[in-house]
């Protein structure tokens, strides 16, 4: 095993979150706005072969953990052939993805013989009216036919819902449900206001102590569990459930003291908080022939810069005042 590199506020990296794409094929109206972001163009993003360098590169400096996210991973061509490579490299224990299940079908059976080690699925209702209201698209129906099969196929799952005030509080109960006869973990997550340019900036009224009040006035016996290190979720359990809940304060920023993770953009750009603005450009390293070594150090002089938590991060910005580009460029 390498040896872990430890950030300057003594924090472990181990886990990546890498993105595959800008491009999604829904457009959820706390993410972009309607007409959609304008997406980069094919010799912007990292090929395969340069993200697969750079997670080689970086399995040998302790990470450990692969997530990828986008944009929707499946919108990008050749995504499972990417996934197997990457699976085959020496010290990445666990590859995870986040996808919005709209394409991710075919898959699932490909993805179990791979041993993917969890799918996140973001998924705000199981209500179609408001599926499409939300994501502005009238997809749910393969939404659910993708979770019904990550069930069948017995994949670790958990669902990503963000709470929004008028649009979907009327769902909490009904997808902490899907806990009740599944395994799975469903998980609330604070709106943050990163929807693309101009939409609108997030008046945070559903906070995670408002959507915690929610489930205990509808579970009385609601009950904390134990947090996996380093998670970002505060996980519930409800007496009689297969599966659990979990709240994410992802705007209030609450887990930041333990933070072991670092982002890379599809454009190559090293976020070392999901609240900065890209702090070290790695494809133009890439692009211009950097070796292993150079970049290995640009990578650690990055980790000895690091905000303390999400709100020095943000402050720190240089371009975007205040936080508001699409999570869909910056891979969520
Ligand atoms: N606020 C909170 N969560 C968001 N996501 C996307 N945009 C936002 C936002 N503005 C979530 C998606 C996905 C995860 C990666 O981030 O639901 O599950
Ligand atoms: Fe696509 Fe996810 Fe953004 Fe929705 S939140 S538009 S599914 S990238």
């Amino acid at each position: 095993m390498p040896d872990l590199i430890y950030d300057n506020h003594g924090r472990p990296i181990t886990y990546l979150r890498l993105a595959v794409t800008d491009r999604c094929n829904l457009r959820c109206f706390y993410c972009m706005p309607a007409e959609g972001i304008r997406y980069l163009p094919k010799q912007e993003l990292l090929s395969y072969e340069e993200m697969l360098r750079l997670v080689r590169l970086m399995a040998g400096m302790g990470i450990s953990k692969v997530r990828i996210t986008g944009g929707e991973p499946f919108v990008r061509k050749d995504l499972m052939y990417f996934l197997k490579q990457l699976k085959q490299i020496q010290g990445i224990e666990a590859v995870n993805i986040t996808t919005n299940g709209v394409l991710t079908t075919p898959y699932i059976p490909e993805l179990k013989a791979l041993g993917i080690s969890s799918v996140n699925l973001s998924l705000d209702t199981f209500n179609r009216e408001r599926f499409l209201e939300i994501t502005r698209r009238d997809e749910f129906e393969k939404v659910k036919a993708c979770f019904e099969q990550l069930m069948a196929h017995q994949i670790p799952t958990k669902i990503n819902a963000v709470v929004m005030e008028e649009k979907n509080t009327e769902d909490i109960i009904p997808l902490a449900e899907l806990g009740r006869e599944h395994p799975v973990s469903v998980r609330f997550i604070e709106e943050m206001p990163f929807n693309g340019e101009g939409s609108h900036y997030p008046v945070l009224v559903w906070t995670h102590r408002k959507i915690l009040e929610r489930l205990q006035a509808h579970y009385p016996g609601l009950k904390k569990v134990q947090d996996a290190p380093h998670a970002t979720a505060h996980s519930y359990q409800v007496p009689g459930f297969k599966g659990d809940v979990g709240i994410i304060a992802a705007f209030s920023r609450t887990f930041c003291g333990s933070c072991n993770r670092i982002r890379l953009t599809a454009q190559g750009t090293l976020k070392t908080c999901l609240y900065d603005d890209g702090v070290l450009d790695l494809r133009n390293l890439l692009r211009s022939g950097a070796s292993d070594e150079s970049l290995a150090q640009a990578l650690k002089a990055a980790y000895m810069q690091r905000a303390k938590d999400g709100f020095e991060a943000e402050q720190k910005r240089k371009f975007h005042h205040p936080a508001s580009e699409s999570m869909s460029t910056i891979g969520g």
